[in-house]
């Protein structure tokens, strides 16, 4: 396993073995590894020669300092976790001006509407930093593939409108949402949750599962409405939102369409840890 903090050493190692035909699959992680990042980079192991993870807690996509902080920086334990999966992966692991050159900014993005919604209205600015760091990331690794959760699926629905505003020569994979074995979906956060919130965290995915079965039924707002029920019956999470939304614009549903498919989104605070979870209802 070679990790490299400098983007031109990596960028000349790639461009070496791309020379030759080497297809490069990539998984762009925040660190604080876990089993769902560990099913991307298998999945990016499987479909192309060389999986690069590049480990960067990117300043310019939190709006909120407190969280950028205590934001957990576990290099060297990422670093051997990926080694129990393979001895071949490619590590970058930049510094802050490594990317950003003294100049720490977002830039901004259009992406037809689809940052305004859910994540975008409470995460101001989150998704410009997203942008931001990935682009930069695809222009650094120029990977054949790149691999996303499922779990932030706004977020992959952005960046596939990137590599397609941007012409980025990158197929853009999104995979699904690896969970515990009782449902929660697996995130860095889980890792901060006290032992009373992580056992009451479940909660989220067991109201999905039951949403996307009244979903077959009920219209979207009587969905909406039981669920908001059912969280403020639950003390140990605050539902900050649940949206029923089609697949493409992520825009809350007003009215059922048989053609069109729709997910559930869920963002949930279980003390000061932000959770997100998302179903697909069809
Ligand atoms: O999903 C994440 O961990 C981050 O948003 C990403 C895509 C690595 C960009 O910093």
């Amino acid at each position: 396993m070679i990790v490299f903090n400098n983007k031109t050493e990596i960028q000349d190692h790639i461009s070496k073995k791309k020379a030759k035909g080497t297809t490069f699959g990539f998984v762009p992680t925040m660190g604080a590894l876990h089993n769902g990042h560990l099913s991307l980079v298998k999945r990016a192991l499987e479909e192309n020669d060389v999986c690069v993870v590049s480990i960067f807690v990117n300043p310019t996509q939190f709006d909120n300092v407190e969280d950028l902080k205590k934001y957990p920086r576990t290099l060297e334990r990422d670093v051997s976790l990926l080694g129990t999966v393979s001895k071949t992966i490619l590590v970058y692991a930049p510094s802050v001006q490594d990317i950003y050159e003294g100049n720490t900014k977002a830039e901004h993005f259009s992406f037809d509407g689809i940052e305004f919604e859910m994540e975008g209205k409470f995460r101001q600015g989150h998704f410009d930093g997203v942008g931001t760091i990935v682009k930069r990331l695809f222009e650094i690794i120029t990977p054949n593939n790149a691999y996303f959760g499922e779990k932030d699926f706004q977020q992959l629905a952005i960046i596939k409108k990137l590599a397609q505003k941007y012409k980025i020569p990158v197929t853009v994979k999104g995979c699904e949402i690896y969970r515990e074995v009782n449902g929660l979906a697996y995130s860095s956060r889980n890792e901060r949750l006290k032992p009373e919130y992580k056992k009451a965290a479940p909660f989220i995915f067991k109201i999905l599962t039951e949403s996307k079965e009244r979903f077959g039924t009920k219209s979207a707002k009587q969905v909406t409405e039981w669920v908001e029920k059912q969280f403020a019956k639950n003390k140990f999470l605050e539902l900050e939102y649940f949206v029923i939304a089609g697949i493409t614009t992520l825009k809350n549903v007003k009215r059922k369409s048989k053609s069109k498919q729709y997910r559930a989104f869920v963002a949930a605070y279980a003390d000061d840890i932000r959770l997100i979870d998302n179903i697909a209802l069809n």
